[in-house]
Parts: C-alpha cells; structure tokens; sequence
C-alpha cells in the first residue's frame, strides 16, 4: 500500500493479470485447451440489426423459467445452450432480458466496450439496497470510475504482496483447531480465515479483533448475517430485491445489525491522529480526495467498506473449499499438488508455484463461484448469427465459457495440467469478469488462495467424506459447494 488514491492517473488501471505468481513458459499439455472459432460481436447500426434474426425463446413460461433459474442454474443453463445453441433468450425477474450467452468473442465485445454503451448489470442487482446505489460494485457511470480509482491503489498487485504473512499466520491458526479423524465442512472455516484477512486489510486488525470494540461487533455482524443468508427467506428476500432501491423488512433489520457497528468504526477512526501512518485501506479512504479535491462521507464509506466485507469474503471462502472438494475426488491432481509442495517440484517437473497457480486456476474454471455476470447494451448489438436490441440485458455465463468443448476439451475433467506453462485467457477464463469492472480483489483472492492452498497441503493430508461430488447449490449471487466441502482430516503434519 505505497500509495495513496488520489496519487492513481486517471484512467490508469492494473495490467489485466497482475497476480501471477507462476512463470509462464510453454503450455506442457498443448491438447487441454483450444479456441473457439470467431463469432462476429459488438455494437451495429440499426440497418445491419434489421437483417439479422433475434436469438431463440426458452419455451418455458416466464416464473417457470424464473423458478427453475433461481434453484438450478447450472442444469438449466447447460440444458438450453444444448437445445437452444450458444446465445438464447430467457425471461425471468431482469427486465428486457437476459439474452445468455457463452462465446469468448461475446465476452470481448462486451468487456472492451465503452462503458456508457454495455454498463454493468450490478447497477440493478439485488445487492444494490444492500451495498446502496454508489459503491464501487453497484454504481455506473463516471461515479463508478470514481470509486474505482479511488479504490484500485491497496488492492494492486505489490500492495497486496504485504498481506502474504497475515494470511499465512491466519491460516495456521485456523489449522491448529481443526480435528483430527472427524468430518468437517471446510467452506465455514476458509470463511473465518477470509474474513481475519479481509477485516485485517480494511481496518487493520490483526487477528480476532479485541472484545467489546466496535470491530468485534461488526466481525460478528457480518458473520450472523452471512449465516443467515442460507435461508430460504433470504432467497425469497433477495429475488423481492431485484431492480429496487431500498431495502425492505427482514433485510432492513439485518442491515441495521452491521450498520451500528460500521459507523461506530468509521467515527473512531476519523478521530485518529496517526491517519498518514496507517496502512489499512479505511485509513486510505478516510483521507482520499477526488481529483476536484472532495473527501467521501459516512454513507460512502459504509457502502465501500461493506462491499469489500461482502465481495470479499465469501467468494474466496467458497473458491477454497471448491479447491478441496475437487482435489479430495480427484487423486492425480491431489497427489500431484502434495508432491510439488512437499518436496519441491511437481510430476511434470512443474515448480511448488506453478502447480499450486494450475490448482487453482482449475478449480475456477470447472467451479466458478460467480456463475454468471452482465451488463445492458443502450445500442443494437450483434451477438453471432443474432441482432440484439437496445435495452437489452445480457449475461455472460461463466460456467459455460467454461465448459466450452472446443476451448477446454473433456471440460467435466478437474485437470490442472491444462494450465501448466499456460497464461488463462482474458475472455476465455473469466472468474473474475473483466474490462472496467473487473473484480477489484483479483489479486488479493488469487494471494489468499494461494497461500491457504499450500499452508494446507503441507499440513494436512485430507479425504473426502463421501465419494459422491458435492452439488453445487446457489446462494445470493454465488455458486457454493451444496454440503460446504465436507473432508475428513487423515493426518496433521
Ligand atoms: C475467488 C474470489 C472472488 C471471485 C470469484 C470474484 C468474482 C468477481 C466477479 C465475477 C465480479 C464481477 C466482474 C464483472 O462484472 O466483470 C467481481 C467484482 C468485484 N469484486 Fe470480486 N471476486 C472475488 C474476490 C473478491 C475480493 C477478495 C474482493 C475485495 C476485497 C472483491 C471485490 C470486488 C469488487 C469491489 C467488485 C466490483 C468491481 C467493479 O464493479 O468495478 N472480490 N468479483
């Protein structure tokens, strides 16, 4: 965190990929990815719209296909991409939309476009009465810009790189409390360690934040209300939510339980006199000023601070314990990452660093948390054979960039050693979105995966606890592990 925000040019964002640790050579395995064949995309005139067709109808009613969507997306979505082709269009609860589509071209088009012709989707998400309409996440516009650049400096590639031995140490604290020979859900415990790392990087709380100050409660906040999103009101709550502004019942008192504490840390810590000294990015915010020299308010601060909190941790968390629940099932795999972090290098001579970077690379290919992202094109657009009207919302489904044939052959196969000597695409791999709205904790989730992978692959030699694969179950915006990747620890080294 060198840096302050309002040192960032405008305009400037981080190289596309910043957090590679592992050197790239040549591809090892050249066979386990290949391209898609060019698609034509991106916005036309109205005259070559009008001699295109418009993509075909998913011939289900509209709560059919909204139901169905919400409880199984991943079945859905495979079902109509084999039956409808590669760009079809659903109704559900997203006015005008969403047109679905699953070509990396499509992908480009939409991520390299200017941003007032395809913003992002988020702006109309069920997070908005959450994260309110000008975080980072939710806001469009110049204002998004704003907060992005405000926000890019301690999420950097160098900046995060000081974090490596907080999350070390809270992963081995975690480690120490595991049991031994008794199953267990991983996907709660990575979340404590996500959320020591990410509290740890906003407030600049090392470790469990002390008892009875505002930090504790908010810790405990967000860990009750992330629990509690596993109802199925919250669901219900959520899809309620959908292009609104404010929040409503349940979730309104949720949100008063982490806002209390929020505004109690905020207002400690404008009251600090060792600001300039401090690291955390709270401390950042607090004294980052726009380039016309305004600082943010409470609300924006809040809206900031619980959209890292919520973007943050989960999500990690989640892509963790899909890690484990993959590599618990797939013996080659798991052998191969204990050998390369054990005894130094792989069984394709790959260093501990390449074949951990391939682990986890893999596992966001075949287990994306985030299945599906979007933006609304404001111009006719062309999507392949189909023209796309204006107004019209359309999503990128991550799983089925994913699960392209000719881009990752034997697709459903967890095997890492497609990316050995391999650089992931930028719109063929796209966990973490792209373009201006790219994930903004990319590097800091790649470095927290990381370490967490090797710390627990030299420690603990795990099992799965039922052969069968863990379903994969939606919860709020993302695509969790149905029994939070149940292991049985073997052995602690
Ligand atoms: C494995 C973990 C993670 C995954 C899979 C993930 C995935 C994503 C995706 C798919 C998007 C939307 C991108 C788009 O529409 O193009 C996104 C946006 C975002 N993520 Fe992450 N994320 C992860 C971790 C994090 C972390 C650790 C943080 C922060 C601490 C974070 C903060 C954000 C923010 C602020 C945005 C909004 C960026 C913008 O709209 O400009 N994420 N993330």
């Amino acid at each position: 965190m060198a840096s302050t925000p309002s040192a960032v040019e405008p305009g400037r964002e981080a190289p596309s990929q910043p957090e590679r640790a592992a050197e790239v050579t040549a591809p090892l395995y050249p066979e386990l990815v290949g391209a898609a064949p060019p698609s034509p995309a991106g916005p036309i005139d109205a005259a070559e719209a009008a001699t295109l067709a418009t993509p075909p109808d998913i011939p289900l009613p509209q709560l059919s296909q909204t139901m169905r969507f919400s409880i199984r997306q991943i079945e859905f979505v495979f079902r109509y991409r084999r039956e409808l082709g590669e760009t079809f269009r659903m109704r559900g609860v997203i006015p005008d939309g969403p047109v679905i589509t699953s070509h990396p071209d499509h992908v480009k088009s939409l991520f390299t476009a200017k941003p007032e012709l395809a913003p992002s989707l988020t702006g109309e998400s069920p997070l908005r009465p959450i994260l309110g309409p000008n975080s980072v996440l939710t806001a469009v516009g110049p204002r998004h810009m704003r907060q992005r650049k405000l926000l890019l400096p301690p999420f950097h590639g160098e900046a995060i790189a000081q974090y490596v031995e907080m999350i070390t140490e809270a992963a081995e604290r975690e480690i120490d409390r595991w049991p031994v020979g008794e199953a267990f859900a991983l996907a709660p415990r990575m979340q404590a360690i996500t959320l020591d790392v990410i509290m740890a990087g906003i407030f600049g709380v090392e470790g469990k934040p002390a008892p009875g100050t505002p930090e504790a409660a908010l810790r405990l906040a967000i860990r009750k209300t992330v629990a509690s999103s596993t109802w199925p009101t919250a669901q219900l709550t959520e899809l309620m939510h959908v292009g609104r502004e404010e929040p409503m019942g349940l979730l309104k008192f949720a949100l008063g339980m982490i806002d209390r504490p929020t505004y109690a840390v905020i207002r400690e810590r404008r009251a600090a006199t060792d600001l300039e000294e401090r690291q955390d990015i709270l401390s950042l915010l607090l004294q980052a000023r726009t380039e016309e020299g305004e600082a943010l308010d409470d609300k924006e601060l809040r809206d900031e601070l619980l959209t890292l909190v919520l973007a943050g941790h989960e999500t990690t968390a989640n892509s963790l314990a899909w890690a484990w629940e993959r590599l618990v099932r797939n013996p080659g795999p798991h052998e191969a990452l204990l050998a390369a972090v054990r005894g130094g290098v792989g069984p394709d001579g790959e260093s501990t660093e390449e074949r951990v970077e391939a682990t986890i690379v893999e596992t966001m290919r075949s287990r994306p948390v985030i299945p599906i992202i979007g933006r609304r094109v404001q111009v006719p657009w062309r999507l392949g054979d189909y023209a796309i009207e204006p107004g019209t919302a359309i999503a990128m489904s991550i799983l089925l960039v994913h699960h392209r044939e000719d881009v990752y052959p034997d697709p459903f196969a967890f095997r890492p050693e497609r990316f050995l000597g391999r650089k992931p695409g930028t719109y063929d791999w796209i966990p973490f979105g792209g373009g201006i709205r790219r994930c903004l904790g990319a590097a800091l989730a790649m470095a927290e995966q990381r370490v967490v992978l090797t710390t627990m692959a030299r420690r603990l030699d795990l099992e799965a606890e039922t052969p069968a694969p863990e379903r994969a179950m939606h919860r709020n915006v993302t695509m969790i592990p149905a029994k939070g990747a149940r292991v049985v620890i073997a052995a602690k080294h």
